[in-house]
């Protein structure tokens, strides 16, 4: 069961729960506002412990405290915001995470927080509130459906997010909901990109599409095989020949009847398992090869939050899913297909096989005459050298107007992008194959995460485009020094950001 993530007003110290979050800049020795009323409560219990160096507030430390019969609660949480001059929104978010986590941790099954932010730091109210909203259900996020003992910590079963100023409750309420309707659709990505291949097939993916309609709106069409070949999409496949799993190609249409409103389409790679074909990947990078169709997760969540945020707009989401193994009938290395637009394509390595997927899911997003197309892609391990793990997504664009409004997403989300140049020469480059129109690799590893950009905007030419390679964001494993809101693995990346460019887009 999903907790139960709810605003409601009132005085923090007052409630009747297992733990109460409240929060403490860095530096700060006489704690005022929510937390103040709680430090009196407690006797100066908490003045007393800054200053004898035991809390210091510094960002995402949590320190509990028992206060016995006090106040009504079991335990008291105080989570570090860090210094004031560096406060943001998103620290807002990932410091709910850190309490929420913390008072999991400590077996808590019912928590109330105040919303970070929203008194001294400055904050609009209603983003706090939903940026808190967000950090505690993702923080909460853990994936265990496979495991068959019964996890050694209850479930949390509700949190409250308390505001004191009648003033500011209609808008925390808002932000809360927003908010954890949000983070439920990030986490129904993080375990799609979780699961493990055997289960998460391309025909899993189309069924978990129509599920996602049926309960919560939106329209469905799957293309099978047999209609790719004859809208000729010979690129995507190339990269599906090789294995026993039919493609699917899935269609999402969010207001599926605004016929006359040209839409906003996100574009997913999903490519359920990435062996690398012929040109297969050393057992090492194998490892990791069920989280390529994060991408496709991240577009099926932000259509599930289309649905949810009752967003206006029409958008519709394209998935081409397929998985790349190998057998008798899987593409060589040197082989040459035919992209649904004509163009041919020389396969260099049949690693390559993002881009030869999207290239068929792009020229397919064209016929709807759209506003802007936004794809999302584990494209590459050179965006996760360039980045690092955890850095950034790196975003491409055709249009200065549409990075804008993703860049402006990523500073609401917290989920980062960094903008990298679609230069002249990697194009030239993609193109220099002796008997095809395009290489679907250079022979080289130089700016690989720009060329393979290069190559996909051969096939986005009719519309405002971006590209986020997201390999850096999709997943990030135990043991990874980055800091992350819940389980270790997948973490949802792109939800957040699309999701916040529909509210700010519709
Ligand atoms: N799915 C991989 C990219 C990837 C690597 C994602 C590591 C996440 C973590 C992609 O299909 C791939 O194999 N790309 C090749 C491209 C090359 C053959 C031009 C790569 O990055 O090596
Ligand atoms: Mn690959
Ligand atoms: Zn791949």
């Amino acid at each position: 069961m999903a907790t139960e993530i709810t605003a409601s007003s009132g005085d923090i110290s007052n409630q009747e729960i297992d733990a109460i979050i409240v929060n403490l800049f860095e530096g700060v020795t006489a704690p005022a506002g929510a937390t103040g009323v709680v430090d009196s409560k407690l006797n100066g219990a908490i003045s007393e412990l800054i200053a004898g160096s035991d809390l210091s507030g510094k960002y995402l430390d949590v320190s509990a405290l028992y206060p016995r019969d006090q106040i009504p609660a079991r335990r008291v949480l105080i989570v570090g915001l860090g210094k004031q001059e560096k406060f943001t929104l998103d620290r807002a978010r990932r410091a709910a995470a850190a309490a929420i986590e913390k008072a999991h941790a400590l077996g808590a099954q019912s928590a109330a927080t105040i919303v970070h932010g929203a008194g001294i730091g400055g904050l609009d109210p209603e983003a706090a509130a939903r940026a808190v909203a967000e950090g505690t259900a993702l923080g909460l996020y853990t994936y265990d459906v496979h495991k068959s003992s019964t996890p050694e910590r209850k479930a949390m079963e509700q949190v409250r997010i308390v505001e004191f100023y009648e003033t500011k409750g209609a808008a925390v309420s808002r932000g809360v909901e927003q908010g954890a309707k949000i983070a439920e659709c990030a986490n129904f990505a993080r375990d799609l990109v979780n699961s493990p291949p055997n289960e998460c097939t391309p025909t899993y993916l189309a069924a978990k599409a129509e599920q996602i309609a049926a309960a919560f709106g939106g329209n469905v069409n799957i293309i099978e095989m047999p209609e790719m070949r004859e809208l000729g999409m010979g690129a995507l496949l190339s990269v599906t020949e090789g294995s026993d799993e039919p493609a699917k190609f899935i269609i999402f249409e969010h207001n599926p009847t605004a016929l006359e409103e040209a839409p906003i389409i996100f574009v997913g790679k999903a490519v359920t398992f990435d062996t690398g074909g012929y040109s297969l990947k050393p057992s090492q990078s194998m490892a990791e090869m069920k989280t390529d169709m994060g991408g496709g997760a991240a577009v099926l969540g932000a259509m599930r939050a289309a649905a949810t945020l009752n967003i206006q707009r029409r958008v519709i989401g394209i998935i081409p899913a397929v998985e790349n193994m190998v057998s008798g009938r899987a593409s060589r290395p040197s082989d040459v297909v035919k992209a649904s637009n004509g163009k041919t394509i020389e396969i260099i390595s049949t690693d390559a096989e993002g881009r030869m997927i999207l290239a068929d899911a792009l020229i397919y997003a064209a016929r709807y005459n759209p506003a802007a197309v936004i794809d999302l892609a584990t494209l590459t391990g050179a965006a996760m050298i360039a980045l690092g793990r955890g850095g950034a997504a790196a975003l491409f664009s055709t249009q200065d107007d549409l990075s804008a409004r993703l860049l402006q997403a990523s500073s609401q989300s917290g989920e980062r992008v960094w903008q990298l140049p679609l230069y002249e020469e990697y194009t030239e480059w993609m193109r220099r194959s002796e008997v095809a129109d395009l290489l679907n690799s250079p022979n080289d590893r130089y700016a690989g995460t720009g060329t393979s950009a290069a190559f996909l905007q051969e096939f986005a030419s009719e519309y405002p485009w971006a590209h986020l390679d997201i390999a850096p964001m999709a997943y990030l494993p135990k043991g990874t020094p980055v800091r992350r809101m819940g389980a270790a693995g997948a973490t949802g990346y792109g939800v957040r950001l699309l999701a916040y460019y529909l509210l700010g887009n519709s």
